[in-house]
């Protein structure tokens, strides 16, 4: 075979290698820079993390035009300074609607290996972005399918810019599955690692928490207090995935904290000290009243599956005291005032 003839099928198979690649999404761009102790999330292949995407999502999920009223965003719900979460024991719908369970933080929602209080099946965060967009029972943004809110976007100019970039291969990039990878490409972009904490046992600074603090970790790593065999790792939760373990089965656990069979995820304790009132019904006011529920053994005793590792346990007040300092070293101020996922309307 001539040079000539080799040097042609070379560039053949480049232009059928960009043909291909053209009808897949772009490259990632992105870096997550996650500190020390952060494995790498589980992102899916067909939607990687791109900073266009990322940009696009933030736009959408403060944007009020997601809702059947222009009353409400999944910020509404999900407010920065409450470490993505609402203050509110229940969520509110746009049309005042409420919800029956309580806003979840979105902190590291990129690892949570299922997602909403207690749904094994709900897997991937651009699914579940359509549960508050179209649900039903209850409503909570209230879109339905074919409302003006597409039509609405297409006509901005801000989002003529974003989509194009964020969705450059598609000839109209206006679609409900660009919405919801572009919002769950901003949610995997909110990593929550900056607190005292985090400053103490990864960065080695030992000035970055108290000394009750340090007596509380020790109480709250304790094999009797268990509060870490289900709020463990990094993420303080054990329904994590990363990239290396995408399908890693996630526990549900009764800490008899309703009376019926409820099942629910442990959900993270990055940033609890900013947002409760906490469970999923937001039934518990503080972090005190948390605490007296677990050391009771929880509030329904003979609630049926309650976890063996809710047994109760006896603490004084100074040990009280020292584990609630402890769970506030787990705020991250940063990142609750941070410009990269503030509303950019
Ligand atoms: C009306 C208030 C409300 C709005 C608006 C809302 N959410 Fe939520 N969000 C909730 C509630 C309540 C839950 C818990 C749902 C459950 O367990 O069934 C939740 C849970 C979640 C979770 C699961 C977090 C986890 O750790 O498992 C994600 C992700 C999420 N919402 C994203 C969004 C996105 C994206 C939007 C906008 C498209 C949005 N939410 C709009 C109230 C709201
Ligand atoms: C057997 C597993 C398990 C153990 C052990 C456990 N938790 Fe939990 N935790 C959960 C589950 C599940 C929930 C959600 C329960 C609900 O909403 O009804 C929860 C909820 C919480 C919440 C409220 C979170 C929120 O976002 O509203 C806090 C705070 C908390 N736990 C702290 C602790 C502390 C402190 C300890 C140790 C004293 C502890 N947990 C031990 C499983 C556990």
């Amino acid at each position: 075979m001539t040079t000539r003839s080799l040097s042609l099928i070379a560039a053949l198979v480049l232009l059928a290698g960009h043909a291909l690649n053209s009808a897949e999404p772009p490259a990632s761009d992105w870096e997550w820079n996650l500190p020390k102790g952060f494995p790498a999330p589980y992102v899916p292949p067909d939607n990687p993390m791109t900073m266009a995407k990322v940009t696009l999502g933030r736009y959408l999920f403060y944007d009020t035009r997601l809702s059947v009223n222009g009353k409400q965003s999944c910020a509404s719900c999900h407010k920065q300074e409450l470490a993505f979460t609402d203050g509110r024991a229940v969520g509110l719908g746009a049309t005042g609607e409420s919800h029956t369970r309580g806003a979840m933080s979105l902190v590291n929602v990129g690892w949570a290996g299922t997602l909403t209080w207690n749904n094994p099946k709900m897997k991937r965060l651009e699914d579940q972005a359509l549960v508050p967009m179209f649900g039903e029972h209850p409503v909570e943004l209230g879109l339905r399918e074919g409302d003006k809110f597409l039509p609405t976007i297409r006509a901005d100019r801000t989002y003529q810019g974003l989509f194009k970039s964020a969705f450059p291969p598609d000839a109209d990039p206006f679609t409900i599955p660009n919405v919801t990878k572009a919002i769950a490409s901003f949610e995997r972009s909110i990593v929550s690692a900056r607190s005292p904490y985090d400053r103490y046992h990864y960065d080695g600074d030992d000035s970055a928490v108290s000394a009750a603090a340090k007596r509380g970790e020790v109480l709250y790593f304790s094999q009797h207090i268990s509060c870490f065999r289900c709020h463990g790792g990094f993420a303080f939760t054990d329904s994590t995935v990363t990239a290396r373990a995408p399908d890693r089965e996630v526990e549900f656990h009764n800490t008899g904290a309703s009376a019926g069979e409820g099942a629910f995820k442990a959900p993270t304790l990055r940033n609890i000290a900013v947002t409760g009132p906490y469970m999923h019904d937001g039934s518990m006011p503080t972090l005190e009243s948390v605490l007296e529920h677990y050391a009771s053994g929880g509030r329904f005793h003979n609630s049926p599956g309650k976890d063996p590792l809710i047994g109760g346990f006896q603490l004084s007040p100074q040990e009280r005291f020292d584990m609630v300092e402890f769970l506030k070293t787990l705020t991250d101020e940063p990142l609750l005032h941070d410009p990269r996922f503030a509303n950019p309307w």
